[in-house]
């Protein structure tokens, strides 16, 4: 048997192990896939429908510009209700901010600033290194203004909630059309919303045409605002996506050079070899 032969069998009996290993990969699809078609349990969330994220896929990006409209639609309308307590101002100059802008943006926000001296508690203009204040002091008082449900942490909603970023644009503008908005009394059973589990959420519908004014004169309607909103908690539940992203693409370029380069080399050592 000549050198090339026997190189060419290692590399057919590589291939056939990674075959091998790769079946009971192949075969727990199969069984995952069976289960995603089975029947859902009544009152399971309605499957979101997938939506044409610009941040899906390896090659995928956010659009910052779309990522600021969010921040304004968080600040404007969720905030009342969610924390993102995992947040600081400094980090939301990765929307693309200069360090003065966020601390314009900072300057917006009050903060707790501790009891003065007749107990009384004080507030000052947040600075760029404070968390995003909380709206509640603390779980009982979010349950009391929200008839005992607790809105959740929003840091990485995207991340922890089961259909991800689909389903909470899903759910933002999944509610009956005759629900009232937020303000308006809460009916006992909860809002409609076929993408909350048992098909009712405790949440009023936050969103409606113009509900916040878009400083890049975008038409903020509903759709648009839930859109942009969702972009900017899929951003803030992981910032350094984009930057991950580069570097992959980067790696595979660096490894495809290196494979040609292996290749060449290969040919040139073995060449003096007869076939
Ligand atoms: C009036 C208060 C209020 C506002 C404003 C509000 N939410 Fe909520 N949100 C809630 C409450 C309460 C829940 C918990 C619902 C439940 O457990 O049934 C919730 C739950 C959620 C959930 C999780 C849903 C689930 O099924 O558990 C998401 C996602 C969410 N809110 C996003 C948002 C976004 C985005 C905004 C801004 C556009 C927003 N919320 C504005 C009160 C609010």
């Amino acid at each position: 048997m000549t050198a090339r032969t026997a190189f060419s069998l290692c590399v057919l009996t590589g291939r056939l192990a990674a075959a091998v290993l790769m079946l009971p990969v192949l075969a727990g699809q199969g069984v995952l896939a069976g289960y995603a078609h089975a029947e859902p349990p009544p009152g399971a969330p309605a499957h979101a429908p997938a939506q044409n994220w610009s941040f899906n896929g390896p090659l995928g990006h956010f659009d910052l510009a779309a990522v600021q409209r969010g921040y304004a639609v968080f600040a404007g309308v969720c905030a009342s209700c969610h924390s993102l307590t995992q947040v600081q101002f400094s980090d939301l100059g990765g929307m693309g901010l200069t360090p003065e802008q966020v601390a314009v943006l900072a300057a917006s926000w009050q903060v707790a600033a501790g009891r003065d001296a007749e107990g009384h508690l004080t507030h000052r203009k947040a600075l760029p290194d404070d968390a995003l204040p909380k709206p509640y002091a603390g779980p009982d008082a979010a349950r009391a203004a929200n008839r005992g449900a607790v809105p959740p942490d929003l840091s990485r909603i995207t991340q922890v909630y089961p259909g991800g970023a689909d389903r909470v644009y899903a759910l933002l503008t999944g509610y009956a059309p005759a629900t009232p908005h937020a303000g308006v009394a809460q009916p006992e059973a909860g809002f409609a919303n076929p993408y909350a589990i048992g098909h009712r959420t405790a949440m009023p519908p936050p969103l409606r045409d113009n509900a916040v004014a878009y400083a890049d004169g975008t038409q903020p309607t509903a759709q648009q605002e839930a859109r942009d909103v969702t972009t900017f908690l899929a951003w803030i539940s992981s910032p350094h996506a984009d930057d991950k992203r580069r570097l992959g693409v980067g790696v595979v370029l660096y490894l495809c050079f290196l494979a040609c380069l292996l290749v060449i080399l290969k040919r040139r050592i073995w060449s003096h070899v007869e076939k």
